[in-house]
């Protein structure tokens, strides 16, 4: 049966996996692996399914029927399947073995599972044939569930997928299950340091550093979307700055808890010291051969200046001069790109929440407290991109809360 498919399909496969394993981001990671195996077989639309301690997690959708792009809200629903044999996704899990569906909705009853309808109600979508593989690391665990739907025949007609397709696909799979191990080992660690940095400052909790990351992922691309930067760059800027972003206040370990911790507001001398928290944090990512390390350094030395000058710690010699002298604020674009990116996404991220010393602002006093500092303290690009990806925000809101059964912070008794 005739198909579109990438012409020069298998011969990238092998340079498809070796990019996979340079992405360092999970969301990347997942992004990138829908994308090929949907181009190695043609397929309109697909989903991935993560193991976790809950059961399937829902983590990523692509649907080129709906979406113009992958950058849709759906792309952070959070749903979760029980691991057991009543989904396709589960019984994928559960017994490590691919499966072939011609018609999801002609599942014979004598199977354990059933298609689950959920989606395609929701949409108005008609799922019919369907591939779904286990996502298996060599070690033999498995990972997650990779389902590819409704390939297309040249005549634009959706076709059975073939035992090539199996085929393919299973090596493929097995390879991007690798990389989605390395990048949640990546995530995890960095969840661990901002675990270890909450101990000391009870605002940096995981869901926060998730937020401020994805939202600065998000806004970060419609600015470059806005701005005409080509696909490539775009995708790499978004893989690094989607974890960099998380490590934003990781300066904060070197403050005096006296300070972290006061109740209620600081004092001149004491808000002179939390400064510093910019300058530690572009300290501990002092390695220029890493990427990411760079921009996580700029980001963390550069996420409380403003676009109108008024910022800090602003232009500084040396950064581990001792002691350090804070220079005039940078201004406008002096101000690296990301800096002025994660600025915005942490401020909201404050506005709305609820902290210790205050309650949180409505979603509309936060808008209209963001479009009233444009041009002061944020870049109007930046907001012009916030507000446009405003939907995808609050569909990061809403995946990532906090949990209300963990203290804010654990209380050190001496
Ligand atoms: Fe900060
Ligand atoms: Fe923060």
């Amino acid at each position: 049966m005739a198909r579109n498919r990438d012409p020069d399909g298998f011969e990238k496969l092998l340079s498809i996996m070796e990019e996979l394993h340079e992405v360092k981001d999970l969301d990347t990671v997942l992004d990138a692996i829908l994308l090929q195996a949907r181009r190695l077989t043609a397929a309109e639309a697909g989903s991935i399914y993560l193991v976790g301690d809950q059961g399937l997690h829902f983590s990523f959708l692509h649907n080129d029927r709906l979406f113009s792009s992958t950058r849709t809200k759906f792309i952070y629903t959070s749903h979760t399947l029980p691991l057991d044999n009543r989904s396709i996704a589960g019984y994928v899990a559960g017994s490590g073995q691919g499966l072939v569906v011609d018609d999801v909705y002609q599942i014979p009853r004598s199977r354990p599972y059933s298609f689950n309808r959920f989606f395609d109600d929701a949409s108005g979508y008609r799922t019919k044939s369907l591939l779904a593989l286990p996502l298996k690391t060599s070690g033999g665990k498995v990972v997650g569930v990779l389902q590819i739907i409704n390939p297309r025949g040249q005549d634009g007609e959706v076709i059975p997928f073939t035992d090539l397709d199996h085929l393919i696909l299973g090596y493929f799979a097995n390879n991007a299950a690798a990389a989605v191990e390395r990048a949640q080992l990546t995530r995890e660690v960095i969840l661990r340091m901002i675990k270890m940095c909450k101990l000391r400052d009870p605002e940096e909790t995981g869901p926060h550093v998730n937020r401020v990351g994805a939202y600065a992922a998000e806004i970060y691309h419609q600015w470059a979307l806005n701005r005409g930067v080509s696909e490539g760059n775009i995708k790499k800027t978004r893989d690094l700055i989607r974890i960099a972003a998380m490590l934003h206040d990781l300066g904060k370990i070197a403050i005096s808890d006296l300070i972290l911790k006061k109740p209620g507001g600081l004092e001149r001398d004491e808000f002179a010291v939390m400064k510093y928290h910019t300058v530690y944090g572009a300290r501990l990512f002092e390695n220029p051969v890493s990427d990411l390390d760079a921009m996580s350094g700029e980001i963390a030395l550069n996420h409380h200046e403003r676009w109108d000058g008024g910022g800090y710690p602003g232009q500084i010699a040396d950064i581990f001069a001792d002691p350090v002298e804070f220079g005039p604020g940078k201004q406008g674009e002096e101000i690296p790109l990301t800096a002025r990116v994660v600025a915005l996404a942490d401020v909201y991220d404050a506005l709305v929440s609820k902290r210790v010393y205050k309650e949180s602002f409505s979603e509309e006093e936060a808008l209209a407290h963001i479009r009233e500092e444009t041009g002061r303290q944020f870049d109007p690009e930046v907001v012009a991109a916030f507000l446009a990806v405003h939907e995808v925000i609050l569909a990061i809101r809403s995946k990532y809360q906090e949990d209300p059964n963990q203290p804010l912070y654990c209380r050190i008794v001496p």
